[in-house]
């Protein structure tokens, strides 16, 4: 895909501003050549043009055009990956067309896939080594939390930094090494010949799937909503979900009989409950920080879209199945704001080499030139290196993943969790932001698939939330930031559309690659003109004198180190649409919301923070929102109005609503008035519905 035919594709109303982003990249060269730009990143006025290009897309985007005219060049990795040679293990493919497998809309699942399922959790129990590890940090550590752009602290990340926290004994290495290495074989030589063999396939169709149980299937209730009426028009009426109860959740019975066909009429979102799908010896050895990857393993649907409960679809992810992204990788994974803390020791236990001799990237960029931010080998964050995980971090509240391709990986990061808290999170995480099953899934891919497996959104994950009183953390009105100590309360993780991540990827190669060969032109012709008589008159000799010329060459890349920005490469990224919101924190359900006066002026919360202040009169009354104005650009959904409109519905309108729900039944009918209880919640939930409506851009029909 060249520029031209980007050009070329774009509408007419587009071009008038295009011609906008010519202009800024023929000055970008301007201020190149005369040789002002000190300071200025070299590339940073071409990225300006982007953003115009970016804005227009984003205009794009609200008239519901789409970006197809920045094709997904699944086929350019940024790096030249070698793939190695993976065998016949590599992929699943069921015996017959997709029309016999397990249909979408039959939760029923054969005896042999039941079988199939144990078999994979017994060869990971007989795989998984004993004991665990002494999760002690060397007294020379000074790992932390580093944000994928924090690149002042970018010197803690070497090989030998990583290693001087987390202790992993050379004994130990070898025990992983060796269960690891037969784990893997039986996942080639025995679990993936029996899933081809079934003759049932396990798995087809699209669908997507929610962890449920306790609270998280009060969660799930907004969830659902809103996937039915965000997810796109095709979607929205068509795609299957799954809740999957974990085995101590039997309550949520009432919740899977009695509320979900209320929720979603359309009867495509069904429950299915592990301890239906497991004998209970089997089932006594997982545990709830396993089950997100054990429920991939055995839902239903072979393409499938994983959720966290309280992360909800905000814009259309129509396409989200069809991509060719998805098409070629077969994995998706989103990121977090941290870069990688891996211990190098891992790669070692799952027999990969990391070699220090290609440095292949700077944190998120794979794109621009490595002479623009290369240090010697020991200066360089060890993730950096080619065949190390990329940058950054995963977070796995969303997930989508082809089981065509990647059976075997999902049955690999079952064992990764399986082996989680005695191991693998603490090599994966070090202790740091979060352990848990987040990394575990791109470790796999990498495992079984090699490198170049998975597509990891580019896009930076963002943060919504609202600017609280420092003191008392209750949120402040905008004329009210200059007088007091503020501070940030961050409440959700916002997730972008992989699609069109994957088109600006694209566009950041073509363009950033465009951008830095006009220039090495140039520097190459100045030089020349410089130095008359000893380069050639004719431009492309001339062009090939300069690359040979190693003082050419130095000059040029000091000019261009002196200008690398990461933000210049991230820049690229600013306009990818959101497709989820993550509602992570204050991850309460209503219950506590209520129980706590929390996003409230004058609730319990406001009243508890001054409880030493006899003199304290809150600033204002009633409730508050928790998002700030931001959330408006980013869907046209009133997210939150839905959210509480959702229970108060299923909670409030249905009556004895809680009783549906194991988590609240439990916490209502042990106050000492559960009717008295549920009344006052209910009233929160009232209150706030009304004052959401009061405020809402949505002609909410509740
Ligand atoms: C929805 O309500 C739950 C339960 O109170 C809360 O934890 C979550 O943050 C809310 N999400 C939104 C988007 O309002």
């Amino acid at each position: 895909m060249s520029f031209t035919r980007i050009i070329r594709d774009l509408s007419v109303r587009a071009l008038a501003v295009l011609d906008l982003v010519g202009t800024r990249f023929r000055q970008s060269n301007h201020v190149w050549r005369r040789g002002k730009g000190k300071g200025i990143s070299t590339i940073v006025l071409g990225v300006f043009g982007l953003i115009v290009l970016g804005l227009i897309i984003g205009v794009a985007h609200k008239s519901n055009e789409d970006l197809d005219f920045l094709d997904y060049d699944g086929g350019a990795p940024g790096v030249d990956y070698a793939y190695e040679d993976l065998g016949g293990d590599a992929s699943y493919e069921p015996p017959a067309d997709e029309e016999v497998g397990r249909k979408p809309d039959d939760p029923q699942v054969s005896e042999a896939t039941k079988k199939a399922f144990k078999e994979v959790l017994d060869a990971i129990q007989a795989n998984s080594p004993e004991g665990q590890l002494q999760v002690s940090k060397g007294s020379e550590c000074n790992l932390m939390d580093i944000g994928v752009t924090d690149t002042s602290k970018f010197d803690r990340l070497t090989k030998e930094s990583l290693e001087k926290c987390l202790q992993i004994p050379e004994e130990m290495t070898k025990t992983l090494h060796e269960a690891h290495k037969k784990f893997r074989a039986a996942i080639g030589e025995k679990l993936m010949p029996m899933f081809r063999k079934l003759d049932t396939p396990a798995f087809s169709g699209d669908g997507i799937l929610i962890v449920g149980g306790g609270k998280y299937s009060v969660f799930a209730l907004p969830a659902i909503k809103a996937i039915r009426e965000n997810s796109g028009f095709k979607l929205k009426s068509s795609i299957p979900i799954e809740i999957i109860i974990p085995p101590s959740d039997k309550a949520d019975r009432g919740f899977c009989d009695n509320v979900l066909p209320k929720v979603d009429p359309l009867g495509l979102t069904k429950c299915v409950f592990l301890d239906e799908m497991f004998d209970a010896d089997t089932l006594s050895h997982i545990e709830g920080y396993q089950i997100k990857a054990l429920a991939l393993l055995v839902s239903r649907f072979e393409r499938v879209l994983m959720l966290d409960a309280d992360n909800y679809v905000v814009n259309s992810i129509n396409d989200y199945f069809t991509s060719s992204a998805l098409n070629d990788k077969g994995l998706i994974l989103w990121p977090d704001y941290w870069r990688r803390l891996h211990h190098p020791k891992l790669y070692g236990i799952v027999d990969l080499g990391v070699s220090p001799d290609h440095i292949s990237r700077y944190s998120v960029d794979d794109v621009s030139p490595d002479y623009m931010y290369k240090k010697s080998v020991t200066d360089t964050p060890f993730h950096d290196f080619r065949d190390a995980l990329p940058d950054g971090g995963t977070e796995s509240g969303q997930l989508l993943v082809d089981k065509k391709k990647h059976l075997d990986s999902i049955i690999m990061s079952l064992y990764y969790n399986y082996n989680g808290k005695s191991y693998y999170y603490p090599i994966l995480g070090q202790g740091f932001a979060g352990e848990g099953d987040k990394d575990t899934f791109a470790l796999a891919s990498r495992v079984m698939h090699g490198p170049g497996s998975f597509y990891q959104v580019k896009t930076p994950v963002d943060t919504l939330g609202h600017w609280a009183d420092a003191k008392d953390e209750i949120r402040l009105l905008e004329e009210e930031y200059e007088n007091v100590e503020k501070k940030f309360r961050g409440c959700a993780m916002l997730q972008h559309d992989y699609i069109e991540d994957s088109k600006f990827s694209s566009l950041a190669r073509e363009v950033l690659g465009n951008t830095i060969r006009n220039n090495e032109e140039k520097f190459c012709d100045e030089w020349a003109a410089k130095n008359k008589g000893k380069f050639s008159a004719e431009e492309k000799a001339r062009r090939e004198e300069c690359k040979k010329s190693k003082e050419v060459q130095d000059a040029l890349h000091e000019k261009m180190r002196a200008s690398y920005k990461l933000d210049d490469y991230l820049a690229f990224f600013s306009f990818t649409g959101v497709s989820f919101v993550h509602s992570h924190l204050p991850k309460y359900d209503p219950w506590e919301w209520y129980e706590n006066g929390d996003m409230m002026f004058d609730g319990k919360k406001a009243k508890k923070n001054h409880k030493n202040d006899p003199d304290y009169v809150p600033a204002h009354s009633g409730n508050y929102r928790m998002y700030d104005s931001k959330f408006n650009q980013i869907s046209s959904y009133d997210l939150e109005l839905a959210n509480w409109s959702a229970f108060k519905s299923y909670l409030c309108d249905l009556e004895g609503g809680y009783k549906n729900f194991g988590y609240l039944s439990n916490k209502i009918d042990s106050t000492k008035s559960p009717k008295q209880s549920n009344k006052d919640m209910c009233k929160y939930i009232e209150e706030r519905v009304e004052y959401l409506k009061s405020t809402s851009w949505n002609d909410y029909d509740v």
